[in-house]
C-alpha cells in the first residue's frame, strides 16, 4: 500500500529539510571526499571539516532518499545520485544544489510576505533587487552564474542543434550569462560569430569562460544594460531565461530595445518555459510551476503562457512566428519584426 494522502502532504512539507541536507552535503564536498571509496563517519567528517555524529545523521537522511548508501559495516559510499554532487561531475548538479540552498532558500522563507504584499521575498530579506545584490556581492553572483550555467548546459546543446543559425552570420545573446549558450552554438556553427551582451560583473566572468573554450576571437563581449540599449548588427537575437526575470513592463522595455537594434531581416529567439493555459497534476508541469515560484520570490518575474508571450511581442513590434518545445524542457519562441 502506498502512502496515505496525509503522509504525502506531510512529506511535501518536509521538502526543505531534505533540500538543506543536500545543500550541506554539497557545500561540504561529501561526494568528493567519497570519490576514492567508502569512509566511516569519523574519516568522512575529518575529510570535510565537520563533526562526525552530526554529519552522519545528515548523510543517513539522504541515504533514505536514495542519495549516498551506507555499507554493511557502517561506512558511507557514493551511488549514482550522490556522484552527481561531485565537483567534477558532468552537468554540475552541485552548483544548482548549492545555490538553491543559500540565498534562494532564505528568500523562500519570505514567500508568505510576497503573496501578501507583492514584494519579492529576496528584496524583503536582502534590502535590494536580485541583480543589485549580485553586483554588490561577487560571491553570490558567481554562485548564481554557476547555477545558471548548470541549468543551461542541456538547453544550450538543444539550441546548437536547432535549425536557427544556418543562414546567420552574427548571433547576439542578450543577457547571455557567462556564455554557456553561445559557446555551444558557436562550437556547432564554425562560420558564426557572437556578441555576448551582459552586465559588467557577468561580462567579466564570461571573458575567461569563452577563452577557455577557444572562442575569444569569435565572440565579442559588450557590457551594458538591456533596459537602455542592445547592440545592433545581429542576424539572430537570443533572449534565453531573461524575460522570466521581469514583470510585463520591464519585458516590454527589453523587447523594444531589441526591436530598435534589429534590422528588418533579423529574428528574435526567446527560450523560456511555456506554461499551459490549464494546470493539472501532470509531473511534466512541475519544473515550470516551481520556476514560476522562484521568479516570484527572487526577482519579481514570472513564467508565461503562449498567449502572454504573443501579447508582449505584439506590443513591441514583433509577430510570434512559432513555438517549439526543446527536448530539455523549455520552448523556443521565434518572433519576426512586424
Ligand atoms: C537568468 S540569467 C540567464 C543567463 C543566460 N541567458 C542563460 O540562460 O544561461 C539572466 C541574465 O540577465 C543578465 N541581466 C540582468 N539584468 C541585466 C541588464 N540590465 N542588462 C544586461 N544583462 C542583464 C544577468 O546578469 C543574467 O546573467
Amino acid at each position: 500500500m502506498g502512502p496515505s494522502v496525509q503522509q504525502t502532504v506531510v512529506r511535501m512539507a518536509q521538502g526543505y529539510q531534505l533540500s538543506q541536507a543536500l545543500y550541506v552535503a554539497a557545500e561540504l564536498g561529501v561526494a568528493d571526499a567519497l570519490a576514492a571509496g567508502p569512509l566511516d563517519a569519523h574519516a568522512l567528517a575529518g575529510a570535510v571539516g565537520a563533526r562526525a555524529d552530526e554529519l552522519a545523521r545528515v548523510v543517513r537522511a539522504l541515504v533514505t532518499s536514495g542519495v549516498f548508501t551506507e555499507t554493511d559495516d557502517g561506512a558511507f559510499a557514493l551511488n549514482d545520485a550522490a556522484a552527481c554532487l561531485r565537483r567534477d561531475a558532468p552537468g554540475d548538479t552541485r552548483a544548482i544544489v548549492v545555490d538553491f540552498g543559500t540565498e534562494m532558500y532564505h528568500a523562500f522563507g519570505e514567500l508568505l510576505h510576497t503573496v501578501r504584499t507583492g514584494q519579492p521575498g529576496f528584496e524583503a530579506l536582502y534590502g535590494q533587487p536580485l541583480f543589485d545584490h549580485y553586483t554588490a556581492h561577487p560571491d553570490a553572483e558567481a554562485r548564481g552564474s554557476a547555477r545558471m550555467r548548470a541549468r543551461s548546459l542541456l538547453v544550450a546543446q538543444d539550441l546548437a542543434a536547432a535549425p536557427l543559425f544556418d543562414e546567420a552570420g552574427i548571433v547576439v545573446d542578450v543577457g547571455g550569462g557567462i556564455g554557456t549558450v553561445l559557446t555551444a552554438v558557436l562550437q556547432a556553427h564554425p562560420a558564426l560569430s557572437g556578441v555576448l551582451y551582459e552586465r559588467t560583473p557577468v561580462a567579466r566572468l564570461a571573458g575567461p569562460y569563452l577563452a577557455e573554450h577557444g572562442l575569444d576571437d569569435r565572440c565579442r563581449i559588450v557590457e551594458g544594460d538591456f533596459f537602455a540599449q542592445v547592440p545592433d548588427g545581429g542576424d539572430v537575437y537570443l533572449l534565453k531565461s531573461v524575460l522570466h526575470d521581469w514583470d510585463d513592463d520591464r519585458c516590454r522595455t527589453v523587447l523594444a530595445r531589441c526591436r530598435a537594434a534589429m534590422s528588418p531581416h533579423a529574428r528574435l529567439v526567446i527560450v523560456e518555459i511555456v506554461l499551459p493555459d490549464h494546470t493539472t497534476d501532470d509531473p511534466d508541469l512541475v519544473p515550470g510551476a516551481l520556476l514560476d515560484l522562484i521568479m516570484l520570490v527572487y526577482a519579481g518575474g514570472r513564467e508565461r503562457t503562449r498567449s502572454e508571450f504573443a501579447g508582449l511581442l505584439d506590443a513591441t513590434g514583433f509577430r510570434l512566428h512559432g513555438t517549439t518545445p526543446l527536448p530539455s524542457g523549455p520552448h523556443l519562441i521565434e518572433a519576426h519584426a512586424r
